[in-house]
């Protein structure tokens, strides 16, 4: 008798700890593929957040998109040193008809104009102010802005292309 009670829990023990190691191995490379994959999400995060940082605002850098509207090209092109007549003209204007949602270096309703141009070709800014509501429906980089702006759309001021060039010229002095 006793030798088949021993045996009997010799057979229990053999049984629990082979259930345990089974168990405890499947979660154990369960809960290492899962920080194995957290690590992976984690870097690609760690290396688009750095470049994103210098950019003040939001949309991401692209020099090369001219957007869409009446600007082809900017005329007068940009000089080599700001014309300050006219980006004197551009800032009664900017005053005047956009300080209601941008402030010039700090995000308001919209994003500061602060450095656009290291950000934006200047056919796209001039494209931005004259052609808001079809830029923000159809260009990739006011498309996301206007989702960073939680869905506020900048307004058409109805300028004329000559009063958006000042206002270009502007945008180039703010610091
Ligand atoms: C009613 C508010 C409003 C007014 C007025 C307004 N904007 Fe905007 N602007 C926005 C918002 C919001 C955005 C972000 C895009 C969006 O949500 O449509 C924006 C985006 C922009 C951008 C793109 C910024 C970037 O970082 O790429 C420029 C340039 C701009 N506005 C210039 C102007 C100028 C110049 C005026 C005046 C002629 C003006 N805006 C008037 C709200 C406004």
């Amino acid at each position: 008798m006793k030798l088949l009670k021993l045996t009997f829990a010799a057979l229990i023990a053999l049984s629990i700890a082979s259930c345990n190691g089974g168990s405890g191995s499947g979660q154990g490379t369960t809960t290492s593929e899962g920080s194995n994959q957290s690590t992976t999400t984690a870097t690609p995060e760690n290396t688009t957040t750095p470049a994103e940082t210098p950019a003040p605002a939001g949309g991401g850098v692209d020099l090369n998109n001219k957007g869409i509207g009446p600007v082809k090209s900017v005329n007068p092109p940009l000089g080599a040193s700001v014309d300050k007549v006219l980006a004197q003209k551009g800032e009664e204007l900017y005053k005047l008809n956009c300080t209601a949602c941008h402030k010039p270096t700090k995000k308001f309703i919209g994003p500061a104009p602060k450095g656009i141009l290291e950000r934006r070709s200047p056919e796209w800014v001039m494209n931005m102010i004259l052609n808001p509501e079809e830029m923000v429906a159809k260009d990739p980089i006011a498309k996301q802005l206007l989702v960073e702006a939680n869905g506020a759309p900048m307004a058409n001021q109805h300028l004329s292309e000559e009063q958006a060039r000042a206002i270009l010229e502007y945008f180039r002095t703010i610091e």
